[in-house]
């Protein structure tokens, strides 16, 4: 009976419109803006202090007393980090926190598909949501300025337009679960070495057109819901709180209504960070229990020293109430959305996205005599030599090092594949890092020889001779500078002696196949002298899987490489023309910086190659297949409109060879005549396209303004000058097949 009344009352109260006991704030069914004023009118100062600094390494503590939960966010691009202790580094030792580890962000660049992309932000995107995080810390895309950064294994390549393309869809797939990703690192963090002190003095068309494009594609066609500020300098400041890259052109120009995250320990001061863009501060002990007086986190940038500075008039709150907004924007994006979905964690889908990312991702680089795949009914002894054939590669790297739940080596995927199909016989020749461990994650392989350099080359040398087919598994392999955040490669060149040992197993046995493992460029002086050679990757789980399908031929190779394979250093205009690492400086606060003149402007990768008319071992977008494609003539709707128009050029791409497969094919732009410097050709239109032996397709794409333009600095816009351009349609930046010229009127 009391029940009864009750809901009558209920009922009537709700008639009469009395049901007001769910603050604004918790009632999903208004808008955001709405409920962001509410939450914010409730807050005290302190609460609003609290809520834009950690409160542990990867959290921030929400607002207990309003039930506004906690932010946590969680590494990175490729995986989902396992839980580290509440203060340190450290991992947790939980044990239901081991992840899929996804290839690395190269390897989807080199897929130039956009639903691979998607796949891979969803998938990531649900394990995050599962492990109950807010916010993933990734993607990257970062421009790959020199083959040299440590990282760019974490980034989509050279070229802002595909960089632009792939980010857009990962972000999707990621805040499709609910958890928002976290873009980094804004901007111009394009090398690891001096990463706190580097200070790039780069133009604003280079910065336009070069370094900027990916991260407005993720926060305007993305909507990606934070962004993490970069350690390095820009024009006299850092860039986790640079009025100009923040204030002025993220949340300005591009009107990005997100939270703006700090690099982990990137902040040094609290004026700035309060005035430059910054939302939420982490990271700036590494110790938080006892590098500070009390609780280390209060004494943060953003913390006390801001509450102080409000309190005694150094500050008002406008931005702090701007920070604030852009936070709860967050946490009712992500942890408050009671509709997100609840995600899962190693499922059976995530290793198959795994698998098929990787594969789309291979790139055969050359395949002479078509010695790939392997043809199984004649080779009978197989050699594979090389440390990468048995090393795990997922634990690594710095912060994008993973806990994964299992890791299939090359030799393991092989043997697995081949069965006893041919013998394989393993040998080791070389000695590069045997260890296997980062914050307390282990991979629990012993990898340590006593053999010295010499036994090991001498017995290489016996297996690779005795054998129908070599497989070399060498690379880097992301111990310190090889592929490891915090630190640079010193040089272009293979570690371990492997250019030499390379040499020498072609020079006994020309049936050589290198695969290069790396997440970056490699110097390849012996590239003539091998049969074939496949760029890798890390290809987390399914490594082993995934490249013994691709050396079969289970699966045809369809990837294309997403950066230019230089022959030497000097072929890169960061090294050439550029300053790298840079020159030590004073900067305006009096702090040693180092300055690094970015004088290759817009001149980076392909750009540079084409300019200087040079040879690259492989040029950007080279790939090759199992089976080959024949271009036709390309076609244009019109040869003559205005720049508002849109004009369609159509080209006929034919599977000439015995097999199905995958072509990417590449739209290039080219201003004939221009009154200002322009690149020979821009990359503005790809399509990855599957035929069946004989299969034709018409390939169009649709070139409008654009595709056209420049980035005019006195203006401060993008422009596009009439007159004569052309659409070159090719395989790669170097392999341009047809050609087509149109004009645009004024
Ligand atoms: C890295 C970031 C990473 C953060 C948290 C930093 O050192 O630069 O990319 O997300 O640590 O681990």
């Amino acid at each position: 009976m009391k029940t009864i009344i009750t809901a009558i009352a209920l009922t009537g109260a709700s008639a009469l419109g009395m049901t007001a006991a769910v603050p604004d704030y918790l009632n999903d069914n208004l808008p955001i803006e709405q409920r962001v004023e509410d939450a914010l009118s409730r807050m005290t100062l302190r609460e609003k202090i609290n809520i834009i600094h950690a409160q542990s390494k990867f959290s921030a503590p929400g607002v207990p007393r309003l039930g506004i939960p906690e932010i946590w966010c969680t590494d990175g691009p490729l995986g989902v980090r396992p839980e580290v202790l509440w203060d340190e580094w450290e991992q947790a030792e939980w044990t239901n926190d081991s992840c899929t580890a996804f290839p690395s962000l190269t390897a989807l660049a080199a897929t130039w598909n956009t639903d691979m992309a998607q796949l891979y932000g969803q998938s990531i995107g649900e394990e995050a949501r599962f492990r109950n995080k807010s916010v993933l810390l990734g993607p990257g895309v970062n421009i790959y300025r020199t083959p040299l950064n440590g990282r760019n294994f974490e980034y989509m390549g050279e070229d802002p337009y595909l960089a632009s393309k792939m980010v857009v869809p990962y972000v999707n797939g990621v805040q499709s679960n609910g958890v928002a990703v976290c873009v980094k690192h804004f901007a111009l963090n394009n090398n690891e070495i001096n990463r706190h002190t580097s200070n790039p003095i780069v133009d604003d068309r280079t910065l336009y057109e070069i370094y900027l494009p990916a991260f407005r594609a993720a926060a305007q066609e993305g909507n990606a819901w934070t962004f993490m500020g970069g350690y390095n300098l820009f024009r006299g400041e850092h860039a986790s709180y640079n009025p100009i890259l923040m204030n002025d052109i993220l949340k300005g120009e591009w009107g990005w209504d997100g939270a703006v995250i700090s690099d982990w320990g990137a902040v040094h001061d609290t004026r700035t960070a309060v005035s430059g863009g910054l939302d939420m501060e982490f990271g700036s002990w590494t110790n938080g229990l006892t590098n500070g007086t009390s609780n280390a986190y209060d004494n943060y940038y953003l913390a006390t020293p801001y509450l102080k500075g409000i309190q005694d008039g150094t500050y008002t709150t406008t931005e702090l109430d701007d920070k604030v907004r852009r936070v709860l924007r967050l946490t009712f994006r992500t942890v408050m959305d009671r509709n997100r979905p609840f995600g899962s964690l190693n499922s059976d889908e995530h290793v198959a996205a795994c698998r098929e990312i990787g594969q789309e991702g291979v790139v055969l680089l050359q395949n002479r005599n078509d010695l790939l795949p392997l043809q199984l009914d004649k080779v009978k002894k197989i050699a594979v030599l090389g440390e990468n054939a048995i090393k795990m590669m997922t634990v690594g790297g710095g912060s994008s090092s993973l806990k994964a739940r299992y890791e299939i080596t090359p030799l393991e995927g092989l043997k697995k594949r081949i069965g006893d199909k041919a013998e394989i016989v393993y040998a080791r020749a070389y000695v590069g890092d045997p260890t296997g461990e980062y914050n307390g994650v282990i991979t629990g392989q012993d990898l340590s020889d006593p053999r010295s350099p010499e036994e090991l080359r001498d017995e290489a040398l016996k297996v690779a001779k005795d054998a129908d087919v070599v497989l070399f598994f060498g690379g880097l392999n992301k111990s310190n500078h090889q592929d490891c955040e915090d630190t640079d490669r010193e040089s272009l060149d293979l570690p371990y002696n492997q250019n030499e040992l390379i040499e020498a197993i072609a020079a006994v046995n020309p049936n050589t196949v290198v695969v290069n493992i790396s997440g970056t460029g490699v110097a390849m002086p012996w590239a003539n002298k091998v049969s074939s050679i496949l760029q890798a990757w890390y290809l987390g789980n399914e490594t082993g899987n995934t490249l013994a399908s691709i050396l079969t031929g289970d699966v045809n190779p369809s990837g294309k490489l997403p950066y230019t394979y230089y022959a030497t250093l000097d072929q890169c205009g960061a090294h050439k023309l550029g300053e790298y690492p840079g020159h030590p400086s004073i900067d305006k606060l009096g702090n040693e910086v180092m300055d690094m003149p970015y004088n290759e402007g817009i001149y980076v990768g392909y750009r540079f190659i084409d300019k200087n008319k040079l040879k690259p071992t492989f040029p950007f977008g080279h790939g090759l297949s199992y089976t080959k494609f024949e271009y036709g003539k390309a076609t244009i709707d019109k040869k003559e409109g205005s720049a508002d128009d849109t004009f369609t050029v159509t080209v006929p791409v034919t599977n000439i060879g015995q097999r199905q497969g995958k072509e990417i094919v590449q739209l290039y732009i080219s201003d004939v005549k221009s009154s200002i410097d322009r690149p020979v050709k821009e990359l503005k239109g790809f399509k990855k396209i599957d035929l069946q032996p004989g299969q034709t397709e018409e390939v169009s794409f649709e070139i409008n303004k654009d595709a056209l333009s420049y980035f005019d600095a006195d203006k401060h816009a993008w422009v596009y000058e009439p007159g004569d351009f052309q659409a070159l349609i090719g395989a790669s930046s170097g392999d341009i097949r047809t050609k087509i010229p149109f004009k645009i009127t004024k």
